[in-house]
């Protein structure tokens, strides 16, 4: 779906149907709305199709006017109750309404700029998350499907109305809407794309591909050149699959001339996580196509700063691999020496995210970074903790933990910190090793992040983010298809765009 300016007096805007959102109760619509009608007959005030609507979240009625009208419908979007306003509202409200214009084939789907006036958020924003929220809930992901006619596009555009030229700030929405969504739909389809396609090589290639169109440093390092390294913790994991596995560093540089610290992203890239040697129940095993789901928003990340040019100076390192049992696996009871020098005791193979997280984060270490912040799919006890709806953020400074909280709650996507406090390490004692890559049950989501912690110096800001529970989801939510959600691009694309003037030292 395009999106077009549209800027003409209101007598002359022309569209298959023009979306406007109401809230539930205040007579459910808000003041553009009224504004608007102002100027209209009384075909939409006198509709029964208008009485039906209370506003209710994702409640969508169609109005229709006189065939000839150059707006012949109007559809309004429930928003919910004002007290139980947040962006997520917005941005499924939009979905809502698209999707519906889509089952009525409509292609020219209009929203009046005033339309989203006197929601509490700013103009710019409740545009960028109405538009966000549109394109995400038209995306699917229906590329491997054959026998299902693929419909051409519908709606073909949206045209943003305004009777005046918007400020500058404004004007920059749409394009800035687009790349955040396209570099969402990028992480939900690798994530949602099977481990026999998206193979550490398929990674690779999409990072290849970004790197060309973008003009992005590449690194592609191989098994053969990790285990040269010293990173024996990622190559332990590596060892048992076929399928060559790699790390793959990509480097955005800052427009700014001088050379300045970069955030470092670091993704968990398992494209299949059969447990290894600790082999995992069979149950729903397919869904372990997921465990590259950090990987994957790292390059949805890059995708969106890309197509932005927008970000300052951005690593990202993805440490991808697929996790098997094989005769030259890695086995419960395995010391292995990671690239930081400290020496790991394997209790269990299934705990080989932050095997190959460790040795990433050591790796992020030669940039230098301003800050460093992982993000994994981690541990079941995550969901466990905070179900499917909220990841867990950890590390070592409370002003970077904070911001990812604020960030999230400005774009829709809900975290909770846990504490790292040091006695949790006494979990990880090993005999043998330096210590161990898991305990038993207890904490699970923290012990996690107690190992990650083992290869971070204090003097660098970091934080961890498990979204074992977020990255996939079993029911459809307001802006995403059963299925991958994209979980984590927008806060981390925030996160580069803002890091230097957050303060966080
Ligand atoms: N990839 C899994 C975690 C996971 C589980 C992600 C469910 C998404 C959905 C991870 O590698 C794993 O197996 N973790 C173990 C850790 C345990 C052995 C300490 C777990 O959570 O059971
Ligand atoms: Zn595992
Ligand atoms: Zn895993």
């Amino acid at each position: 779906m395009r999106i077009d300016w549209g800027i003409a007096p209101v007598s002359e805007w022309a569209v298959d149907v023009l979306v406007f959102f109401g809230i539930e109760g205040s007579f459910a619509l808000l003041p553009g709305f009224r504004r608007w009608l102002d100027g209209q007959g009384q075909w939409i005030t006198r509709s029964a199709a208008l009485k039906d609507f209370q506003g209710k979240f994702q409640q969508t009625a169609v109005i229709y006017g006189p065939a000839d009208s150059k707006v012949p419908r109007v559809l309004v979007a429930g928003l919910g109750s004002e007290e139980k306003f947040d962006v997520e509202k917005l941005q499924g409200a939009t979905s809502a309404a698209l999707r519906k214009c889509r089952d009525l084939g409509l292609n020219r789907v209009g929203i009046s700029l005033q339309g989203l006036q006197g929601l509490p958020v700013p103009i710019d924003s409740a545009l960028k998350e109405a538009l966000v929220g549109g394109l995400l809930g038209l995306h699917r992901f229906d590329e491997l499907k054959t026998r299902e006619i693929q419909s051409s596009e519908v709606p073909e555009s949206l045209v943003i109305l305004d009777e005046g030229e918007p400020e500058q700030s404004i004007r920059a929405v749409p394009r800035a809407a687009e790349a955040i969504a396209s570099g969402i739909c990028l992480a939900r389809d690798l994530v949602s794309s099977p481990a026999n396609r998206v193979t550490p090589g398929f990674m690779v290639e999409t990072a290849r591909g970004l790197a060309q169109r973008y003009g992005f440093r590449l690194e592609v390092i191989d098994a053969e050149r990790a285990a040269e390294f010293g990173m024996g913790s990622f190559t332990a994991v590596a060892q048992g699959s076929r399928e060559p596995a790699y790390m793959i560093v990509l480097e955005r540089f800052s427009s700014i001339p001088e050379k300045t610290a970069p955030l470092v992203l670091v993704g968990k890239g398992i494209t299949f996580d059969t447990g290894g040697i600790s082999l995992k129940n069979k149950d729903r095993m397919d869904v372990m196509k997921q465990d590259m789901a950090g990987a994957a928003a790292v390059l949805g990340v890059f995708e969106t700063l890309g197509r932005m040019n927008a970000g300052g100076h951005v690593v990202g390192i993805m440490p991808c691999t697929e996790n098997m049992p094989d005769g030259k696996a890695y086995k419960p009871g395995d010391v292995v020496k990671s690239l930081s020098g400290l020496t790991v005791e394997v209790i269990s193979t299934d705990a080989e995210g932050r095997m190959v997280l460790c040795d990433a984060l050591t790796y992020a270490l030669d940039f230098q970074p301003a800050a460093i912040v992982d993000i994994a799919t981690l541990t079941a006890a995550c969901i466990v903790a905070f179900g499917n709806e909220v990841a867990a953020v950890m590390g070592n400074r409370e002003a970077l933990t904070k911001s990812i909280l604020d960030i999230g709650s400005r774009v829709g996507e809900k975290y909770w910190p846990l504490p790292l406090w040091d006695f949790y390490f006494d979990h990880l004692k090993s005999d043998i090793a330096d210590f161990k890559n898991v305990a038993d049950r207890s904490a699970g989501a923290i012990l996690g992040g107690i190992f990650l912690k083992q290869f971070v110096p204090a003097s660098i800001p970091w934080a961890h983010i498990d979204i074992a529970g977020t990255a996939w989801t079993e029911k459809e939510l307001g802006t995403a298809p059963r299925g991958a959600t994209g979980f984590g691009v927008r806060t981390m694309v925030e996160l580069a765009c803002t890091l230097p003037v957050l303060g966080i030292e």
